[in-house]
């Protein structure tokens, strides 16, 4: 496994690989690997020919007060656990390099922002489509591989590749989990045993109102009303938000019909998770 640091070494790699004619493909971390990246790179190593990592902890995308200085770093962990799953090159950019002195441009996709994570988190998308926009750019990918547990990001992503005719197939694979259902995500780490244990109540929340829409119940007010009094049972949880809405342009639903995003960020102390499951009924 090659470990590139420099842009400019980066590209003539990548020049290399595709002038031998080998597919590549890319899954973008912010490190901190867990289970749910390792499943990513396992995929992006069984359809390409040759796979492209990330880990760039990218400060455009944290809000003030946000976790950027504390978000979880242990990049010789991730090192072993990248050559496990075959890695061929692990791309590790500085700040310094990706936004040098006078960086003015950036990458804005609307609407689709504007809801869920976007109006929690004012700024954030415009981070995530400006730095993956630039690694695409850097790395060429055939394909990119992206988690649903992010589902706005990775829908966001995909319009993106679509009005900017980036040439790529962006690929998004289901949620990894703890053996309770918890979405892996680095986050996880910050929560107390406590707060660990009661932070279940998202899944399950999730997977009452996929039975209340599988008995029949079609009101999205109902739905939501039952999601938040089970989740406000839980200690120390507090809902950021949670939304029904629809899987193309992720506005608000009044009835559950067709395919469907429930999703929800909810905080535990300091800690924001969020979790979301597709419903097609
Ligand atoms: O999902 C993430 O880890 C980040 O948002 C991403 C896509 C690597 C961009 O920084």
């Amino acid at each position: 496994m090659q470990i590139i640091q420099e842009l400019t070494l980066l590209k003539k790699i990548i020049k290399d690989v595709k002038k031998d004619g080998l597919s590549i493909g890319f899954v973008p971390t912010m490190g901190f690997l867990h289970e749910g990246h390792l499943s990513l790179m396992r995929t992006a190593k069984a359809e390409n020919d040759f796979m492209v990592m990330s880990i760039f902890v990218n400060p455009l995308q944290f809000g003030v007060g946000e976790d950027y200085e504390d978000y979880p770093r242990d990049l010789e962990r991730d090192e072993k656990l990248a050559r496990s799953v075959g890695c061929d090159l692990m791309f590790l950019p500085s700040a310094k390099e990706m936004y040098p002195a006078g960086y003015a441009t950036f990458v804005k996709v609307e609407k689709l922002t504007e809801r869920l994570c976007g109006a929690s988190r004012p700024g954030h998308f415009i981070g995530v489509t400006t730095v993956v926009a630039k690694l695409f750019n850097l790395v060429s990918p055939d394909r990119a591989y992206f988690g649903q547990k992010d589902a706005q990001q990775a829908f966001v992503l995909r319009k993106m590749v679509q009005d900017l005719n980036m040439d790529l197939n962006l690929i998004i694979l289901p949620t990894t989990r703890e053996s309770d259902g918890l979405a892996m995500s680095s986050r996880n780490k910050y929560l107390t045993f406590e707060q660990r244990k009661n932070s279940v109540v998202i899944i399950e929340s999730l997977k009452m109102a996929e039975e209340l829409a599988d008995q029949g119940v079609r009101n999205v007010e109902e739905i939501k009303k039952a999601i938040y009094e089970k989740i406000s049972k839980a200690k120390d949880a507090r809902i950021d938000y949670l939304e029904i809405v629809d899987t193309e342009k992720l506005l608000p639903l009044t009835e559950i019909k067709g395919q469907c995003l429930i999703a929800a960020a909810v905080k535990f102390g300091k800690t924001r998770l969020i979790d979301n499951i597709i419903l097609e009924v």
